[in-house]
């Protein structure tokens, strides 16, 4: 268990590159079991993710390179379908290898995966998808198995639009002969970003981003070579540290409509953003305001996961703001620790009341999950004194260099 600590206080300046999306290289890596083709991926971080995403592909018989930030993977021979229950816990994105592995082999054998606590987190539409496209799936003693060799084309109609859910069904989608329609997809980037790489492998899929992803399945696929979108939760870091510490800087390598909605609170709430290119400047000179209430929403409304970030943000701001967490049940968790810096929040069910005080004190405290983490280290960039942040393993999960970059940019911050 790592510690991070941090002398609150210093502005920030200069520029940070943000690195490839974890949730983007996670799914995108299970697909590249479709193939016996070789898959290149550039900008996909060594994150503990991605990491951990590479020893299942490895245990299932792929061959995993890593040089630099740029990952190639080639499953000529798909020697195992089964994913260990260690291996599925790791990560909650590990479930998309039931979709991937049932396309390649006609069965896969996993169990519930894990991922940050953020409440009950079922995977009964993952399930349902699969069932649609003819897919047996039974559990018991905790595995699944999905007989998959028949699978046909279908319409699949979402209850709610579930990214992993989504990913799930274009995947086995690809094997499915005839045509599948997802109705309410998720309309997420790395949706998108899925898109394209299973277009680059040969498979016709279209409409990613909208309100319908067709697939027409059965195509034969091969390698491709691909480059990863950024990361727009690391943009919305960095836009978010500089709000929370004052200074100014230019985050690089960024897609600004893709964090329209972080931008859209910070300017409201009074720092400058500006967009050029793939180059968001972000500003703030002096304390900044409460907004109206964060309303977390399926893209592209604000994303959940940057909803602890902006909280460390509000937890300084003049004035009450109020925060609605409607994706998942229990992604307040940081609320407490922030408390431990002073903060003045009240959390109950899926409302936080953040009253801004003048300033956070530096304390104890302890990251539980990867963006609560995150918002942990924005809170203590704009504290005044120190802050050790305990658990960095979670943090590890979805930020690469994240100390260096902050470093680079005049934090104090140093690891224990
Ligand atoms: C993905 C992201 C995660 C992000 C989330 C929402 C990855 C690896 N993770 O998670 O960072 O916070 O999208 O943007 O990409 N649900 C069901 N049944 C299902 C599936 C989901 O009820 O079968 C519910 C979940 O409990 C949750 C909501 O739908 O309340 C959203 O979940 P989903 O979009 O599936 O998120 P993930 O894919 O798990």
């Amino acid at each position: 268990m790592g510690t991070l600590i941090i002398d609150g206080g210093k502005k920030l300046y200069g520029s940070v590159r943000v690195h490839g999306a974890k949730n983007s290289a996670l799914p995108i890596l299970a697909a590249c079991v479709l193939t016996d083709g070789e898959c290149v991926l550039e900008d996909c971080p060594a994150l503990r993710d991605v990491e951990a995403t590479g020893r299942i592909l490895s245990r299932l018989g792929a061959e995993v390179r890593r040089d630099g930030d740029t990952l190639a993977v080639r499953a000529g021979d798909v020697v195992r379908q089964d994913i260990p229950d260690a291996q599925m816990r790791e990560m909650r994105s590990s479930v998309t290898f039931l979709g991937a592995l049932a396309a390649r082999c006609g069965y896969a054998e996993v169990s519930r995966p894990g991922g940050c606590e953020l409440g009950a987190r079922p995977i009964d539409l993952h399930l349902a998808g699969l069932r649609a496209l003819g897919a047996e799936i039974t559990e018991s003693g905790g595995r699944i198995c999905c007989r998959a060799d028949n699978m046909r084309g279908a319409d699949v109609t979402l209850a709610f639009p579930s990214v992993g859910a989504t990913e799930n069904i274009m995947l086995a989608a690809t094997a499915a002969k005839g045509r599948t329609r997802i109705f309410n997809p998720a309309r997420e980037p790395e949706i998108v970003d899925l898109q394209d790489f299973l277009c680059a492998l040969g498979a016709d899929v279209r409409g990613a981003g909208g309100m319908t992803v067709e697939i027409e399945g059965g195509r034969p696929l091969h390698g491709a070579r691909h480059r990863v979108i950024p990361d727009r939760i690391v943009a919305a870091t960095y836009m978010a540290a500089v709000a929370a510490a004052g200074g100014a800087v230019l985050v690089e390598n960024a897609r600004p409509e893709q964090v329209s909605a972080v931008s859209a609170v910070l300017r409201e709430a009074g720092a400058d953003v500006c967009e050029q290119g793939s180059v968001i400047q972000v500003s703030a000179a002096r304390r900044l305001a409460a907004v109206r209430p964060i309303k977390t929403q399926p893209y592209p409304g604000f994303p959940t996961d940057a909803q602890s970030i902006m909280m460390s943000v509000m937890a300084t701001a003049r004035g009450a703001t109020m925060f609605v967490e409607n994706i998942f049940e229990s992604r307040y968790r940081h609320a407490g620790e922030l408390m431990r810096m002073g903060a003045d929040i009240r959390a109950e069910g899926r409302v936080a009341l953040v009253q801004g005080v003048e300033r956070l004190f530096g304390a104890e405290v302890h990251a539980t999950d990867l963006r609560g983490g995150a918002g942990l280290v924005v809170a203590a960039l704009g504290a005044e004194g120190r802050t050790r942040i305990g658990g960095t393993e979670h943090i590890e999960r979805g930020y690469f260099g994240l100390e260096e970059s902050l470093r680079s940019l005049g934090a104090d911050i140093s690891r224990e």
